[in-house]
């Protein structure tokens, strides 16, 4: 079955893909599950793919003949590409991403739901035929470590050659996958088009696509459909699609969880370990907190993951994070030199650009990247571009415009980041863009709290007027676009997974806010490397809850009481940030932790009009924390 096949499009129609069900068991599942696929498609050959580095230079050279990629200097970016995308295919499409769980209500307010018959009717229409003339590639791939006990496989049919480079990055792809799923471990379907038959004869275009898309999730028999679009997030069905929208379900059943969070490895100078996972909106920093070099003498951070955990109770009683992918599908403008020196190293090499502009040399440049652009470039539609285009607002690169690397290349990536049994996590550490508001750092005051300050998380743009609390965007967990179910279903489920978990093992939950503005609107703390101090001084919290003593390091801060109570969590105490060396302005600490109680009873005010949104599905307790916010300020 391995090895390449002539047509089977002349196979029997019966769309039996899309009738709802078990997750899929088996090998002869799954090669029934793809000649149904190729039947409804009509691609003109199949072939598996095994994931190896011939196959994947085979591809990036078909793909340099089809010109979608562009292959960069050697000498300057050794086995870098360059793509450029269909100007209108550029991002996620949210409002054509769907949940189809068979009840409404299990998709929940946050979601596009449809009807799943009515759904599987509309799909059945668009993939008709929509793969002719093109290669339907098989590619068995794993979220995690190939057998992990955290892991989980799937198998995405693609028309993409790009699709299947990109996952051979992004994801485990191989014969390993195949001999799981051959064993009869239970996979994730997966199937995704471009949406852009050729007929006979016709030429193809370097980015094929189709204004049309789809993104369909369905919870219940874990299956997914990608029509329309070859960008990321639409395509690289393993990432957004699986490993949150999917597994956000299944995790909700098998009592995990599935997150957008970064996972950490901070190391003390007296050489104490750490595990930190961290969910951030989009734009707040999480690829810099995964990468950050600590400005703190003897202080260590290294790399698991920047964007997705999942989470499993292990069985020494910790909560145990696995990051489930195997490369970084980052943002590149303002990933610079100086804002994240790692992530520069680590796309040196092997990497796939997309939508960045080209340099005269060969070499890719997007704005951030250096203080200074160079002096002519080609942007990322393929037009001349001069710093005079800059100065009139016209961006080089794409604002989404990506790099897609390898995790292994990232030069502070953990060695055990690939542990099949995880690392066990100390702390959650909740994040948003609050010019106001929001301390700099609180510590819940135990995990029902820590569940309410993740189902609570806001953010505002930088242009959002100070201390305007109506303008804030609610992102609960960072889930608001990637939760496949109802998200006050998710916060259950975070209280019950709490709840398992034994007390003197559970991770304590932070809430950070590194935007936070002074009267004058400039940014009252500096960030990046900086960010290291407030790291410190969480994980000596977890030493003070698990009654392990204070840190060294923290003890040469001089202060007994390391944290002052406020309405909304413990925040440091006097003296108990380390904040030598560090040029503040004048009042700054205080404001930074200020937590103004007037305004504070407005957003506890809107935080339920936010819940109510979800009616009685928000779990009682955190309706009771909302109560017990209220009582503490007053
Ligand atoms: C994506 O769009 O594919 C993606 C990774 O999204 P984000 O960076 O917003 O998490
Ligand atoms: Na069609
Ligand atoms: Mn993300």
């Amino acid at each position: 079955r391995r090895t390449r096949q002539a047509t089977t499009a002349e196979a029997d129609l019966a769309p039996s893909a899309f009738t709802a069900g078990a997750r899929l068991e088996g090998a002869r599942r799954a090669s029934e599950w793809v000649r149904e696929v190729a039947a409804l498609t009509q691609p003109d050959r199949i072939v598996w793919c095994d994931g190896s580095a011939a196959e994947k230079q085979e591809l990036l050279d078909l793909l340099v003949e089809a010109g979608t990629l562009l292959p960069l200097d050697p000498e300057r970016r050794p086995g870098s590409y360059l793509a450029r995308s269909a100007p209108s295919d550029v991002a996620r499409v949210e409002s054509r991403t769907f949940i189809c769980s068979k009840d409404e209500a299990d998709a929940g307010p946050t979601n596009n739901w449809r009807k799943p018959g009515a759904m599987r009717a509309e799909l059945r229409e668009v993939f008709a035929g929509s793969m002719r003339g093109r290669t339907m590639y098989v590619v068995p791939f794993s979220m995690g470590p190939v057998g992990g006990p955290i892991s989980q496989v799937g198998i995405e049919v693609t028309d993409s050659p790009y699709v299947v480079v990109s996952m051979g990055v992004m994801t485990r792809v191989g014969r390993e996958v195949m001999d799981l799923i051959d064993a009869g471990a239970p996979f994730v379907p997966a199937v995704h088009s471009v949406g852009a038959p050729l007929a006979p004869g016709q030429d193809d275009v370097a980015w094929p696509c189709n204004d049309t898309k789809y993104v369909v999730h369905f919870p219940e028999s874990r299956e997914i459909w990608s029509y329309g679009s070859g960008y990321g997030g639409n395509a690289l069905l393993g990432k957004k699609c699986f490993a949150l929208r999917i597994a956000s379900a299944m995790a909700r059943d098998e009592g995990w969880l599935a997150e957008h969070m970064l996972v950490i490895r901070v190391t003390s100078p007296e050489g104490r370990r750490y595990h930190l996972a961290a969910a951030f909106p989009s734009a707040c920093g999480k690829t810099n907190l995964a990468m950050l070099r600590p400005t703190l003498p003897g202080w260590t951070v290294e790399t698991i993951g920047d964007d997705i955990a999942w989470l499993r109770q292990g069985p020494d009683g910790t909560l145990r994070a696995i990051n489930p992918e195997a490369g970084f599908f980052g943002v590149a403008p303002g990933t610079g030199v100086d804002t994240n020196p790692n992530a520069v190293a680590t796309f040196d090499r092997d990497t796939i650009f997309t939508n960045v502009a080209l340099t005269d040399d060969g070499d890719v440049w997007w704005e951030g990247l250096t203080p200074e652009p160079p002096t002519h470039l080609v942007d990322w539609q393929g037009q001349d571009w001069t710093p005079a285009d800059g100065a009139d607002g016209r961006k080089a690169a794409h604002p989404n415009s990506r790099f897609t690397v390898a995790a292994s290349q990232c030069p502070t990536i953990a060695d055990t980041w690939d542990d099949p049994a995880g690392v066990p996590i100390d702390a959650i550490v909740f994040g948003g863009r609050r010019a106001s508001n929001v301390p700099l750092v609180a510590q819940a005051y135990g995990w029902e709290h820590g569940v309410f300050m993740g189902a609570t998380i806001s953010s505002e743009q930088t242009a959002a007027a100070e201390g305007t609390v109506g303008e804030l965007r609610r992102d609960p967990f960072a889930m608001l676009p990637f939760c496949g179910i109802n998200m006050a279903d998710h916060w259950a489920h975070w209280l019950r997974v709490g709840a398992a978990l034994d007390a003197a093992k559970r991770p304590e939950i932070f809430q950070v806010n590194w935007f936070r503005k002074g009267p004058d609107g400039s940014f009252l703390w500096p960030g990046f490397g900086e960010n290291a101090r407030v790291v410190a001084w969480i994980v000596d919290q977890v030493d003070r809850a698990r009654g392990a003593g204070p840190s060294a390091s923290s003890a040469t801060t001089g202060s007994a009481a390391t944290a002052t109570a406020t309405p909304v969590g413990r925040v440091p105490a006097p003296g108990a940030l380390d904040v030598g060396g560090l040029d503040l302005p004048d009042g700054a600490l205080d404001a930074l932790l200020d937590v103004p109680v007037a305004s504070w009873r407005a957003e506890a005010d809107l935080t339920q009009e936010f819940f109510d949104r979800f009616g009685d599905r928000v779990p009682a307790a955190l309706r009771a924390e909302l109560d017990a916010l209220r009582e503490r300020l007053g």
